[in-house]
């Protein structure tokens, strides 16, 4: 378990199979890059997991570059993040296969992730499909991560990560870390404008605002944000019964750092008219540098590449000391060098 650096490290990764939104920036990326200095740093571009679902090869390809570019013009640092695309560390597939192997067909029958996408994907529930928790478990054991910071839904598959971990360490001794979910605060959870009891997602992308999206986009996305169904037009946070509002409140007080008190207060005898504009407007100021440098940066393709090479390298080193431990442990023979 090696680790020299006294800092604790954080791992995560999101995957590229559609373009990044709002949701991952408050809720994820803009919390990574805020605590780069405190913890060692890995987050990478999930591609291996995209293909458990059909995906246009050319479309997959200008994704994870993309989404690198915007990583960085989020504020990820590649100096103090290691930042890698999945696949450019054969260690992940390798330490998937080898855990397949110690995890149970049972544990995997019972993910609600797997439920969820192989009743929405009839045609294709195929075998990565199934093992999709273990190559994720590979993915976050390989760097022996303390943190792994993800959403509510995929909570459970950082448990099945700890119960493979703690499965194999029981056989083996002390190989892997047993990582700890680090579940953004409450706050951080953004819902869709159109759907605001469903958490904001690219396939619904009207209810979506893309990182990428001009003012002229967010503007309408915003002006047709569902408010609620009651007929009182005021601004009052009331999650039970004004969803829509409640999520408009808390992008707004994410953004300004504004309590839901503050908004009342500021919004006092005003309606949607005059609030959600405003909420437009916080988005559009946060989000524009953000494209802006993202546009640059999906230019500069030779330092992308060159970012994507030397995260691929820092993160090799430290995946390839796990794998090889592993392939002692279980008893391949080591290659004569
Ligand atoms: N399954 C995650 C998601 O869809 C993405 C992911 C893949 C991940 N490997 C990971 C997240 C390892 C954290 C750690 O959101």
């Amino acid at each position: 378990m090696e680790n020299n650096n006294q800092k604790k490290r954080m791992l995560s990764g999101i995957q590229p199979s559609g373009d990044l939104h709002l949701g991952n920036y408050l809720g994820a990326i803009s919390n990574w890059a805020a605590r780069a200095d405190e913890f060692d740093n890995y987050y990478f571009m999930a591609d291996l997991h995209t293909i458990t679902v059909r995906q246009e090869p050319a479309d997959l390809r200008r994704r994870s570059l993309n989404q690198l570019a915007q990583y960085i013009a989020c504020g990820l640092d590649p100096e103090k993040n290691v930042l890698f695309m999945q696949s450019h560390v054969p260690a992940h597939s390798q330490l998937a296969w080898v855990l397949n192997c110690y995890t149970m067909f049972g544990e995997l029958s019972r993910m609600t992730q797997f439920k969820d996408k192989s009743a929405k994907h009839k045609d294709n529930i195929n075998a990565g499909l199934f093992t999709y928790p273990v190559l994720m478990a590979a993915d976050i054991l390989l760097y022996q991560a303390d943190y792994v910071p993800v959403g509510e839904d995929q909570k459970q598959h950082v448990e099945i990560c700890r119960d493979i971990a703690t499965r194999f360490n029981g056989i083996y001794g002390d190989v892997f870390k047993i990582p700890e979910p680090y579940i953004p605060k409450a706050g951080a959870r953004i819902y869709g404008l159109t759907t605001p009891t469903d958490k904001m997602s690219k396939s619904i992308p009207d209810g979506c605002i893309f990182l990428m999206d001009t003012p002229d986009v967010i503007n309408r996305k915003f002006k047709r944000a569902i408010t609620d169904s009651d007929t009182v037009n005021c601004i009052r946070y009331d999650k039970e019964n004004k969803p829509g509002v409640a999520n408009l409140m808390n992008i707004y007080s994410t953004l300004t750092g504004q309590s839901f008190e503050q908004i009342e207060a500021e919004f006092e005898g005003k309606g949607y008219g005059a609030f959600k504009p405003a909420v437009a407007e916080v988005v559009i100021d946060t989000l524009t540098p953000i494209r802006e440098e993202a546009e640059r940066l999906m230019k500069d393709k030779a330092y992308l590449n060159s970012v994507c090479k030397d995260g691929a390298e820092r993160a090799s080193y430290v995946a390839n000391k796990t794998l090889n431990k592993v392939y002692k442990k279980v008893g391949f023979l080591m290659p004569e060098r």
